[in-house]
């Protein structure tokens, strides 16, 4: 590769509390392995985590919190004092070798089915179902079932779990939190019109769609300050059925909603017909990271584009992190990269997820 072309990628970034190696983070992905039962994170994890903190800013895998907030098997969650000690053996692998990391929140809302749940129905703001579609499950694929809505004393709880879920992560050592407000989950279905159709100040209009979103987002900075929450938004994203009528409009009344707390980042996901990273970037003062949802893994070629148009100051990276966990030196090496991950993906112990090696061959330690 050309080494103009990791240039920007590979310099140092910082504002307010980030103070990154780099511009490069790993984007938040779900892999699987967290004990089922109990939603303690993998005792592979800290090695995980630790073999790709050469990123400037390292984002977790969605983190649930709340009971009915679960996608599937082997999702971790941060509520219990056991949660929370997993977690911190993660964040002190990763601060042991300079790292930055941040927790995702994640609710998933209707995105789940009732054997993840203990046989309860899934919540969302409405009763509408994804319709000729499956779920994963610990039974395999399964239809989707029609959620129930969330009451508003409901709603309420939820987001005093994420607040509760954020101090939780503080006290885990993790840096910060990122809120998922992104593909189809639980947030989103708030924002979007065919999952929203509440009659009651939770829909039926944009200040009701963004009600409990920013509700959301006031709670958890409260919680732990501003200065540590980022926001994930993917705009026009129309996975797992949901349809934004105009998503320019949504995402610039969210974004002017939440742009005085001075949160810590605004993490948008593109993808679809609406260019989102363009459009937000002048209407969003503080550190705005891109990440690009395509059929092939976002280039770093790309994410350069990104940087040169002044559209973000960082830009995360998901796919090729699986395969190559320490990208970031690999793009300073200028050597080639390893083709991404198609098997063991999700689940699973070691294979497929801390046996890449790093490009030298070389095997980074264990956690002990
Ligand atoms: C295996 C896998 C798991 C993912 N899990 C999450 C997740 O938990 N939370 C989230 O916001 N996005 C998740 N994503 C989306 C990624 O963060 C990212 O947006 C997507 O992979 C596109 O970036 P890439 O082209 O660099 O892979 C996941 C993606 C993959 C491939």
């Amino acid at each position: 590769m050309d080494d103009t072309v990791s240039n920007a990628l590979l310099t140092p970034y910082r504002r307010d509390r980030l103070d990154l190696a780099n511009r490069i983070a790993l984007a938040p992905m779900t892999r699987g392995r967290a004990d089922d039962g109990t939603g303690v994170p993998s005792p592979l994890a800290p090695t995980y985590y630790r073999q790709r903190a050469g990123a400037g800013l390292l984002i977790t895998e969605g983190v649930y919190v709340d009971p009915l907030g679960k996608a599937g098997p082997g999702i971790p969650s941060l509520r219990t004092a056991d949660q929370v000690a997993g977690w911190r053996a993660v964040t002190e692998a990763v601060h042991e070798v300079g790292g930055t990391i941040y927790a995702q929140l994640w609710h998933v809302g209707r995105m789940t089915h009732p054997t993840t749940l203990g046989g309860e129905l899934p919540v969302a703001p409405s009763a509408v179902r994804i319709d000729n579609a499956q779920i994963f499950t610990r039974d395999g694929l399964l239809d989707h079932v029609t959620p129930r809505a969330l009451t508003v004393r409901e709603i309420a709880g939820v987001v005093e779990a994420f607040a509760a879920a954020a101090e939780n992560a503080v006290a885990a050592g993790f840096d910060g939190v990122e809120i998922h407000s992104a593909n189809g989950y639980l947030l989103q279905q708030f924002l979007a019109e065919n999952s929203n159709v509440r009659g009651d100040a939770y829909g039926g209009s944009l200040t009701g769609r963004l009600r409990f979103p920013v509700e959301v987002v006031e709670a958890v900075a409260g919680a732990v300050g501003a200065d540590r929450v980022g926001l994930r938004v993917s705009p026009d994203n129309d996975e797992n059925q949901l349809a934004e009528a105009d998503a320019q409009e949504t995402y610039r009344a969210l974004v002017a909603a939440v742009a005085p707390l001075g949160l810590s980042y605004l993490h948008v996901l593109e993808r679809g017909r609406y260019g989102a990273q363009a459009d937000l970037r002048p209407r969003w003062d503080g550190t705005l990271i891109a990440n690009h949802n395509g059929p092939t893994p976002n280039s770093p070629e790309n994410g350069e584009r990104v940087l040169a148009a002044g559209h973000a100051d960082l830009v995360a990276f998901g796919r090729l992190f699986i395969s190559n966990p320490d990208l970031p030196a690999r793009l300073a090496a200028g050597v080639p990269l390893a083709p991404p991950a198609t098997e063991n993906v999700y689940g699973g112990g070691e294979a497929g997820y801390t046996d890449y090696p790093a490009h030298e061959g070389r095997v980074v330690t264990p956690v002990a």
